[in-house]
């Protein structure tokens, strides 16, 4: 569950449609836009929504239409009242998001042609990989001789990472990398380490599933923020969510975030780290996908502030399947990090971190044809959805391997249900979020080849027509 923050109300009635523009009495448009609001991930559950008679103010309505809305929220289980303390925005029951939500789930019979866009991830370069592990496997014969225990990873490896940060304008020393079984291993010891039983994690709103997933099975409560409806961040709500809660971390993917695919300008970085200094709030950067920009990049976030830990990993460009990742931090913590570590794994395999190595040398050049072999799949994608599903909105991903479309209606579950029989298999909306929120959009990932992803969107609309001929579309607001 979500920790609480409370919106007020010229800043809800900014969020709300012309209420006079809806059909039916004004006190149930008001309820049905709010229940959007909520659904939609742009008030976020746990908030504290404004006093009846400060909300009837900023909208200009009598108290007793806001009093009526906020009795027809509670009715449909999207407020609670706690006496003394407010009204809370809530899903009802059963609204829940479920991790367990998983791919394997919804895949249809095996052998039928089924395209999987459940994951935002490249299969490997099998040549590239091939090579490189036969031209690390002779370097193994002097680790041979010592216990192979190296919890926080394998000189060689920590001296091409910090030289890839120091190559980036961010002077980094070996000391200061810890090598891990990936980015979100890094992301989880941290959260070991750092985290108080329900200490606050400021996320975005989307965000990686796996990130969200280990903040609440390390007990820290999620303070999610929306990102902006017209793409990107949104600053000001960033900065006060951070002075609201003055949360313990902030975990935020600010180059080509997952799902969207958004880049965080300098000076929006600069603005957000420093409100999160003033608040004491440690900010974690997850650079997964910083190395598949389309021809743009920014400048990184701990180069604008020491004080940012950084999380990399090699899955993006090269491949999942390595899983080599670092975290970048001060000397002192990565050795904690690294003392932890000798609890839970002792340490990443070392052929492993020599092949990692070796890949390091090229990873530019790697990272050049995984961009080269994207942005055509992105345009692919988009050219297919413009086609056949126009009334679906969003924004060109910038990098990154996914976009973030908005349906027309809160769907995203009984669309993605539909799809694995249709032979698409999709992840919710609502996984990207918290508390069963987000249902209104949609991930796709552009991994595969174009003609996959045309012919997937091909049987998204057709799917999409049946819901909407349902009759379903059109009751967008009713949620039982
Ligand atoms: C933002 C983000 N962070 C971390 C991960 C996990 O990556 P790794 O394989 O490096 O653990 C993913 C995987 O999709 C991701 O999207």
């Amino acid at each position: 569950m979500a920790a609480p923050s409370r919106i007020g109300g010229r800043a809800l009635a900014e969020l709300l449609p012309d209420l006079r523009t809806m059909p039916g009495p004004v006190y149930s448009a008001l309820a049905r836009a709010i229940t959007s609001l909520v659904l939609d991930g742009r008030v976020v559950t746990e908030t504290r929504l404004p006093s009846e008679r400060e909300l009837a103010g900023s909208l200009g309505l009598s108290r007793a239409t806001v009093t009526a809305a906020y009795d027809q929220l509670r009715t449909d289980g999207f407020l609670a009242s706690r006496t003394g303390s407010g009204s809370f925005v809530t899903v009802p029951a059963g609204a829940e998001p479920r991790p367990s939500f998983a791919r394997w789930q919804l895949r249809p019979e095996d052998g039928a042609d089924v395209i999987d866009l459940s994951c935002g991830a490249l299969p490997a370069p099998p040549e590239l990989l091939e090579a490189t592990v036969a031209a690390a496997a002779p370097r193994l014969a002097p680790y041979l001789l010592g216990d192979g225990y190296e919890p926080a990873g394998l000189p060689v490896l920590r001296e091409a990472v910090a030289a890839r940060f120091t190559a980036r304008g961010i002077a980094t020393r070996p000391d200061q990398v810890l090598i891990t079984n990936g980015s979100l291993h890094g992301l989880d010891l941290l959260l070991r380490l750092l985290l108080g039983p329900g200490d606050r994690v400021l996320t975005e709103l989307p965000s990686y599933p796996g990130a969200l997933d280990a903040v609440r099975s390390n007990g820290g409560r999620l303070v999610p923020v929306p990102m902006a409806a017209e793409g990107g961040w949104h600053v000001e709500q960033l900065q006060a969510t951070l002075r609201q809660t003055s949360p313990r971390l902030a975990y935020l993917t600010p180059d080509f975030h997952n799902p969207t695919g958004a880049l965080m300008p300098a000076d929006q970085r600069r603005e957000v780290l420093r409100t999160a200094r003033q608040t004491g709030t440690t900010v974690v950067v997850d650079e997964s996908f910083v190395d598949l920009g389309f021809g743009v990049h920014e400048r990184a976030s701990a180069e604008l502030d020491p004080g940012v830990i950084t999380l990399g990993s090699l899955s993006k460009p090269v491949w999942g399947g390595l899983r080599i990742g670092w975290l970048r931090a001060s000397t002192d913590l990565v050795h904690r990090l690294a003392a932890l570590r000798t609890s839970i794994d002792m340490g990443g395999a070392v052929l492993d971190q020599l092949v990692a190595a070796l890949l390091f040398e090229q990873v530019d050049a790697i990272a050049s044809a995984r961009i080269a072999q994207l942005v055509p799949q992105r345009d692919a994608l988009v050219a297919a959805l413009r086609a056949e599903l126009p009334e679906w909105r969003f924004t060109v991903p910038q990098g990154g391997l996914s976009l973030w479309a908005e349906l027309p209606a809160p769907l995203s579950t009984p669309l993605c249900l539909l799809a694995a029989q249709a032979g698409v298999v999709l992840v919710p909306g609502s996984r990207f979020g918290v508390d069963g929120t987000l249902e209104r959009f949609l991930r796709l990932p552009y991994a595969l080849p174009g003609e996959r992803l045309t012919e997937a969107v091909r049987r998204l609309a057709a799917v999409w027509r049946q819901l909407d001929g349902s009759g379903l579309a059109a009751r967008q607001l009713v949620v039982a």
